[in-house]
């Protein structure tokens, strides 16, 4: 079921929404692999672009097989930002995504993520001078204000759309609210309602009905899903059947341990075995939220050194503890603080 989202044919309207830290390219090309129909990276400082330093440098590599990607960048200067969709254009990504959603205090106090939706006019000539540095397609992802006083999501779009921006990706919750209360949907479709641009809609979906139910009731171009994609990395496959009118099974064991065996290819081919663990360890413990032996079988990933030990417990947990999963998780909070 491919869709048109801006410039782009992709197969399905379910995007893996950007995470510091987790969304690094073997992530990313898994997810591509189970059905996420883009993948954007994690924020990456344009004044650290400019600066060169390696660790950032680092946070902009991809795969071939990660495309359609886009890189995201942060900075409150726009030459800096410029540069930087400049070098990104030259890495070969398909698209610039920036980064307006930040809410981490360090970022806003100087004028970058979410703070620059606070003055649009000048937002605007950020924008129009990075669309017109490069011919590939600069996207944005906001919030919808910076508090609940002053929700300016739709002018947001409304510069945007000025600017010649391709799409608005939009987590429903203020800047203030960081990660508490709920993403606000109803304002999301009325956002859509007004836009000519392509809006994606963020926050709170961790099942693939409440996927394709959002996707629907509130018209959307796309959806992001973030958190609900840690601990249920089939979300996008599945909610690809429930848009198709299908039932999806369950993942069993074998389907896990699938997963697995490319997640550390994938790690193994970019990471040292060392970083590569400390990533999967966070992953292990996501996808056993819920199942029977969770609790146990996260103690053991956490105080076991021996990597081969923990593939190995991981094999058989997954193998013996999938049957019965208790969804009750869900309505705990998970992960209340990231960058966007
Ligand atoms: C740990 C973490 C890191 C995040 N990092 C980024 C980021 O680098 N860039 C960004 O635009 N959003 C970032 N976000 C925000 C997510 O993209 C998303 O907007 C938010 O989690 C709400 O969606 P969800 O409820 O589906 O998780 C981050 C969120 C979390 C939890």
């Amino acid at each position: 079921m491919s869709i048109q989202l801006g410039p782009f044919e992709i197969d399905n309207p379910f995007i893996l929404a950007p995470m510091a830290g987790i969304t690094n390219s073997p992530f990313r090309r898994l997810m591509r692999k189970r059905g996420s129909a883009l993948v954007i990276s994690e924020l990456v400082s344009a004044n650290g672009i400019e600066y060169a330093s390696q660790r950032t440098l680092d946070l902009l590599h991809f795969e071939e097989d990660e495309r359609v990607i886009g890189l995201q960048i942060f900075g409150e200067s726009t030459e800096n930002l410029v540069k930087s969709c400049q070098l990104i254009e030259k890495k070969g990504a398909d698209f610039v995504d920036l980064n307006l959603g930040c809410p981490v205090p360090k970022v806003v106090k100087k004028g970058a993520g979410s703070a620059m939706c606070k003055d649009p006019v000048s937002l605007g000539k950020t924008l129009s001078a990075m669309v017109s540095s490069v011919s590939i397609p600069v996207t944005i992802k906001i919030r919808i204000g910076w508090d609940s006083e002053s929700v300016n999501a739709h002018e947001i779009v409304k510069v945007a759309e000025d600017a010649g921006v391709a799409w608005v990706a939009i987590h429903g919750r203020t800047r203030a609210q960081g990660y508490s209360g709920l993403a606000d949907w109803d304002y999301l479709g009325e956002v859509k309602a007004k836009s000519s641009l392509p809006i994606i809609g963020n926050g709170d979906i961790t099942t693939p009905e409440s996927a394709v139910h959002k996707l629907k009731t509130y018209g959307v171009d796309a959806v992001m899903i973030g958190r609900g994609a840690l601990r249920n990395p089939f979300i996008f496959e599945q909610a690809n059947e429930v848009l198709k009118g299908n039932s999806y099974n369950d993942p069993t064991g074998d389907d896990y341990l699938s997963l697995l065996k490319i997640q550390k290819k994938y790690l193994l081919e970019q990471f040292h075995e060392n970083k590569a663990m400390l990533h999967v360890k966070k992953f292990l413990a996501w996808y056993s939220a819920g199942y029977p032996g969770g609790a146990e079988f996260r103690r053991f990933v956490f105080q076991t050194k021996d990597s081969e030990q923990v593939w190995e417990g991981a094999h058989s947990f997954f193998l013996d503890h999938t049957r019965r999963r208790n969804t009750s998780f869900l309505r705990e909070p998970f992960l209340m603080g990231g960058h966007g």
